[in-house]
């Protein structure tokens, strides 16, 4: 990588071999981003043109209106690099969470047997176009193949991450209504086996849910029903491994994904058949210039929008070999991840920012022994990276030779839309760059007018949009438009992150402006937090605020007002415990606080901002709306007792 000031450029071998490497391409796409976008859509396979690239009835889209098409076709026997070529190449390396166990291949060919093998299963079970299709799977091959069985007979999945708890899985299966929920028996986390089939037979208790079909990953008993549920293995044995694909509309629906609100509930994001598929193919292909030869790993789990796109769709549809790992990168010892990288020959790394900090916490001395030398990009998203773990990416594991691609997207836009290229650069410390080819973003104050360079607003997306971005939430259109286009009009997409743009046009990401929280990337809202803690009988009101970590980015602190006395020791267990409940072991508090009262409005709306700032000892700024001053005084001093 060569430095000029503070931007860095990919170095001349790299940007010479790279997919895209010339300037050109946004001047170009830019001029029309509806046939730049038909341009990418015609090297994909379909089984009809469409009539019209996008018509726009806002806030509603279309794109490739009248296309047919299956995502499955174009990961197998479509492939655009030719069916013949990629068969017998490895797809997925699957890497156990314990070290000693064999990994597991499936070339392409094998991997398009066993998703025929699981479809016609499927349908067996009387799972039709359009039906909802619960998953709760760990990280194992079956995930991968399930989500790819429901796209092959056009079955909508709904992943839920399998640390998410029985309640969160429930409402989940509720809303959508799925028919049939694919788990497994167990998984192993840290050495230990996770009862995946409890968590599950507990949520499907008032859901429509009729068949389970297990997966037996960890060999532990489980309690059985002998009407409801099939074991995988017994289920596809006798099946057969041709399964035509259904012909999808393009603007049919491929996954509800759940994400968190402005409110409590969880949302499901609507994703479809044919803007999905071009989107993923063609951000994994020029961001991570991702090619048939490259062995990719993208550390996110199948449960998020990234292990979604790039640990499944996005190098699928390139064919490209990638490792999913089912266990923490820090288990069994702090450097497993980097045993994965050089085990595997990994050339592409794809992680979250808190992944970084950590290995960089553990210090440079567990790296002494690995090279890293069959990395060449390297990749950040779900939160912002402050520029000394960027550095720190770039210089330790990268070499100061590989690029640093800091990659912007929502679980609402179906895959990564602002970032550098990696064969053009250039590359800033703390600022992800430059929207996609295509994409036109503005930041805007919050009149809807455009801000200049340097100054922070709020982040928009104009039309044409992107052909990947959610079409709506899943039985929910007020909440679709409350969310997204009402902010800014019908006809601009408002993605609730504040920005800022330097003078070269690079984006800076400076966080959320609503009440979601980044906890080690992961997405929740206080309100679900708060929902959550509410359900403890002797608590009569709480607020969550989301503070800084060093590790995790951001962490919630709760502050609560009981309604009898109550030792803090009991409300910190019970609150933990009941977030365990209602959401899964991946959230926990940083702090438990509790006062008398919480600071309002003469409204009675809790002012979280003054919360924050007692917390972090800043200025408290105006107050004026405050009805209750005198809760200042006394919150100060519980959290500085
Ligand atoms: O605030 C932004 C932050 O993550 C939010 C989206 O979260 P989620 O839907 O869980 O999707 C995460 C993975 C795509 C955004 O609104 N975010 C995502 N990527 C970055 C980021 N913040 C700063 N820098 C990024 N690269």
């Amino acid at each position: 990588m060569l430095k000029k000031g503070d931007l860095y450029y990919p170095s001349k071998e790299f940007a010479h071999s790279a997919i895209i490497n010339n300037k050109k391409i946004y001047k170009d796409a830019g001029k029309n981003p509806i046939k730049f976008w038909e341009g990418l859509a015609k090297e994909l396979f379909w089984f009809k043109k469409w009539k019209k690239a996008f018509i726009h009835k806002p806030p509603y889209f279309q794109w490739f209106v009248g296309g047919k098409i299956n995502i499955t076709s174009n990961i197998f026997e479509n492939n655009s690099l030719g069916w013949e070529n990629i068969k017998n190449k490895a797809a997925i390396i699957w890497e156990p969470e314990i070290p000693e166990e064999r990994q597991r291949v499936l070339t392409y060919y094998e991997l398009f047997r066993e998703v025929n093998r699981f479809a016609n299963a499927l349908k067996r079970l009387g799972v039709k176009k359009g039906d909802r299709v619960g998953i709760y799977l760990p990280m194992i091959p079956e995930a991968i193949i399930s989500m790819l069985a429901c796209a092959r007979i056009g079955a909508i999945h709904t992943v839920v991450f399998s640390a998410f708890s029985s309640s969160a899985l429930q409402i989940r299966l509720q809303d959508t209504k799925a028919k049939v929920l694919i788990t497994a028996d167990g998984y192993y986390r840290r050495a230990k086996v996770i009862d995946l089939k409890r968590n599950a037979d507990e949520a499907i208790k008032n859901t429509k849910v009729k068949k389970m079909i297990v997966v037996k990953r960890a060999g532990n008993e489980v309690a059985w029903n002998r009407n409801r549920d099939l074991w995988w293995q017994n289920l596809v044995a006798g099946e057969s491994d041709e399964c035509d694909a259904q012909i999808m509309d393009a603007e049919d629906t491929l996954f509800i994904l759940y994400t968190s609100g402005s409110t409590g509930k969880p949302k499901g994001t609507v994703q479809t058949c044919g803007g999905y598929a071009v989107q993923a193919k063609f951000t994994g292909k020029w961001i991570f210039d991702l090619r048939k030869d490259d062995i990719f790993w993208s550390t996110a789990d199948l449960g998020w929008i990234t292990g979604h796109t790039y640990s499944c769709y996005s190098p699928l549809l390139n064919a490209a070999t990638f490792v999913i790992f089912e266990g923490a990168p820090n288990s069994p010892t702090p450097d497993r991840w980097a045993r994965i990288i050089e085990k595997y020959g990994i050339t592409i790394f794809y992680t979250a920012p808190t992944a970084v900090r950590m290995f960089k916490k553990y210090g440079a001395d567990i790296l002494k022994k690995y090279k890293f030398e069959t990395l060449r990009l390297l990749s950040s998203v779900g939160e912002p990276i402050d520029e000394s773990s960027w550095k720190w990416y770039f210089k330790e594991i990268g070499k100061n030779r590989c690029p640093v691609v800091d990659t912007w997207w929502q679980t609402e836009t179906g895959g990564i839309l602002i970032t550098s290229l990696p064969g053009i650069g250039p590359f800033r410390p703390c600022f992800t760059g430059l929207p996609f080819p295509g994409l036109k973003f503005d930041i805007v104050d919050d009149k809807g007018k455009r801000v200049s360079s340097n100054k922070q607003g709020n982040l928009v997306l104009l039309p044409p949009f992107a052909p990947g971005l959610l079409r709506g939430i899943y039985r929910n259109p007020e909440k679709y438009l409350k969310t997204y286009w009402r902010q800014c009009g019908k006809k601009i997409y408002f993605t609730s992150d504040a920005a800022l743009k330097d003078k070269n046009g690079l984006i800076r990401i400076v966080g959320r402006i609503d009440d979601v929280l980044k906890v080690a990337g992961h997405r929740f809202t206080t309100g679900e937090l708060e929902d959550a803690v509410s359900h403890i009988s002797y608590i009569s009101e709480s607020a969550v605020v989301g503070v800084l970590d060093e590790i995790k980015g951001q962490v919630p602190i709760i502050f609560v007002v009981l309604k009898e006395t109550t030792p803090v020791e009991k409300v910190q267990k019970e609150i933990k415990l009941q977030l365990r409940k209602e959401i899964g072991p991946i959230i926990s508090t940083k702090q438990v606080y509790i006062v008398k009262d919480l600071p309002k409005t003469r409204s009675g709306k809790i002012m979280r901002r003054i919360l924050r700032k007692l917390f972090t000892g800043e200025e408290l700024g105006d107050l004026s709306t405050l009805s209750n001053q005198e809760s200042v005084e006394h919150i100060k001093s519980v959290i500085n007792n």
